[in-house]
């Protein structure tokens, strides 16, 4: 099976330093330990309101990585013209009020397929990778493929949320939904990526689905940072990761 990406997301770690203002702790720092500590690449979302992650940020961690950054953004003219400037290597298109839809899922493309088709266009001549962030829905999958997205990320906080609410059941049907899907994505010729709320406990049925290429983790591996640090958190997770991908 081909190698499963690790990328990190280093957002919390701006909310952690934006709590008091300052500039400690950087998450440039951060995404250059994730980096040492086997990262394949380094997330970060610049959201509408700046609550983590700044424009400043997005600049260092340009000229600073020796990984790939995914740049994650709301489909907005704004964002667009910060992308074309810094031309990450990915661009991860997701809802703009992302958190208040956690359990729906991800980007409504079906229904908004013309704007975006031409909103990630100029991304893609750009050379960016385009990858676009939804739930696990057949009619999402064949919208993104046809507005001419590189990727998908599948999203996993339904999942994850069956699982630490201890729904079992409903955990189990949206693993089989993602195996599903993920397995369809690949077959129209998309690259599968899937993230949101993984942890431990919740990585390793994921990273045996063959189809999926790179799982984007953020929040958890901060969070583990505070009692492991952040090398050993990465660490773990890597090892998780590449003994379910193995014994798969
Ligand atoms: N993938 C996408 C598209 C996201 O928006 C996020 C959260 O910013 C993640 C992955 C990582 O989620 P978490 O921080 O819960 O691991």
């Amino acid at each position: 099976m081909e190698h499963l990406r690790l990328g990190v997301n280093i957002d919390h770690v701006a909310t952690v330093r934006n709590a008091r203002g300052g500039d400690y702790p950087d998450p440039v720092r951060a995404a250059k330990l994730a980096e040492e500590a086997g990262a394949d690449g380094i997330t970060a979302h610049l959201r509408e309101d700046r609550r983590h992650i700044t424009d400043h940020d997005i600049e260092q961690l340009t000229e600073a990585l020796g990984v790939p950054l995914n740049f994650e953004m709301a489909a907005t003219k704004e964002m667009q013209a910060i992308a074309l400037r810094h031309r990450p290597h990915a661009v991860c298109i997701v809802p703009e009020k992302r958190e208040e839809r956690t359990t729906e899922g991800g980007l409504e493309v079906a229904q908004d397929e013309n704007r975006l088709a031409h909103f990630i266009a100029p991304l893609r001549e750009a050379g960016s990778r385009v990858s676009i962030f939804i739930a696990a829905d057949r009619r999402q999958i064949e919208a993104a493929n046809r507005i001419g997205a590189q990727v998908i990320e599948l999203h996993t906080g339904t999942y994850c949320d069956a699982h630490a609410e201890g729904r079992l059941a409903e955990r189990d049907a949206e693993l089989i939904r993602l195996r599903e899907m993920a397995t369809f994505a690949h077959s129209l010729g998309l690259e599968v990526h899937a993230g949101h709320g993984l942890t431990y406990e919740t990585v390793a049925p994921v990273a045996e689905f063959p189809e999926v290429r790179e799982l984007n983790i953020g929040h958890f591996l901060v969070g583990e940072a505070v009692f492991v640090g952040l090398g050993a958190s990465i660490a773990e997770m890597r090892r998780i990761m590449d003994e379910a991908r193995n014994a798969a």
